[in-house]
């Protein structure tokens, strides 16, 4: 499954858009971000941060945050929307994916900063995340949230995922999206050069 080149992929970011317009860039996540992503995390309100990772933290703990910046390790791949304020560039949103690759799945969480809340950031995220998803080969895509989080439950309904019980935690549900479309078009520039490089390599590949 891993005929990605992360190198290669690193050199692309995607650029999405508010629903305003704005531009955000999305890109893997760097150890130069290190500083800024526990200040993102440290500046998310408690209830953000609280259904982010269904407990109490204040920043992301080490062995956390080392998963976090290890990107590609173990199929697993975290990814930060930026956007230029004051010249600083400041991220606005992370996600992290996971590719199962034995149910041909991709797993995710993701969090917007309070501030930047209602713009249709995570619509868009999710989107991107979607041609990810399809550029390595997975089928569904799902994620787990409380089932206290309405602003998730309503932003995953509202593009297109469906709810079942999760497995083990009744506190949790889990939403789910079969990915049927070819990924051309959403914006995921990097990933649909890896769709099209996976299928000049293995041409009876689905993406
Ligand atoms: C859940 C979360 C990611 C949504 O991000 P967002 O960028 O604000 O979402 P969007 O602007 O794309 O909104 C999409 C839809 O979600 C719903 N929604 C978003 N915020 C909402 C809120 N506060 N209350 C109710 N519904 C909400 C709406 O249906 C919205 O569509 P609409 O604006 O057309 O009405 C964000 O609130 C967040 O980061 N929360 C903390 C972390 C978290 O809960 N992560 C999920 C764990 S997987």
């Amino acid at each position: 499954m891993s005929t990605l080149r992360l190198e290669d992929l690193k050199q692309y970011s995607d650029v999405l858009r508010t629903r305003q317009g704005e531009p955000l860039n999305v890109r893997f996540i760097e150890p130069r971000d290190t500083e800024e992503l526990q200040h993102y995390f440290r500046s998310l309100t408690t209830r953000s941060r609280y259904n982010r990772f269904f407990g109490a933290i204040s920043e992301l703990p080490q062995g956390l945050l080392s998963e976090f910046l290890d990107v590609g390790a173990r199929e697993r791949f975290t990814v930060v929307a930026t956007k230029m304020v004051d010249g600083f560039e400041t991220i606005v949103a992370e996600a992290r994916y996971a590719l199962h690759a034995e149910t041909s799945t991709l797993e995710f969480g993701l969090s917007v900063d309070d501030r930047w809340q209602g713009h249709g950031i995570a619509t868009a995220l999710m989107k991107n995340l979607e041609c990810r998803a399809a550029a390595l080969g997975a089928e569904h895509m799902f994620g787990d949230t409380l089932r206290s989080n309405q602003p998730m439950i309503s932003a995953a309904r509202k593009s297109g995922f469906a709810f079942v019980n999760h497995p083990d935690d009744w506190k949790l549900v889990r939403f789910d999206k079969e990915i049927n479309v070819a990924p051309k078009d959403i914006p995921c520039a990097s990933w649909r050069l890896a769709a099209l490089s996976r299928q000049a390599e293995s041409p009876s590949a689905s993406v």
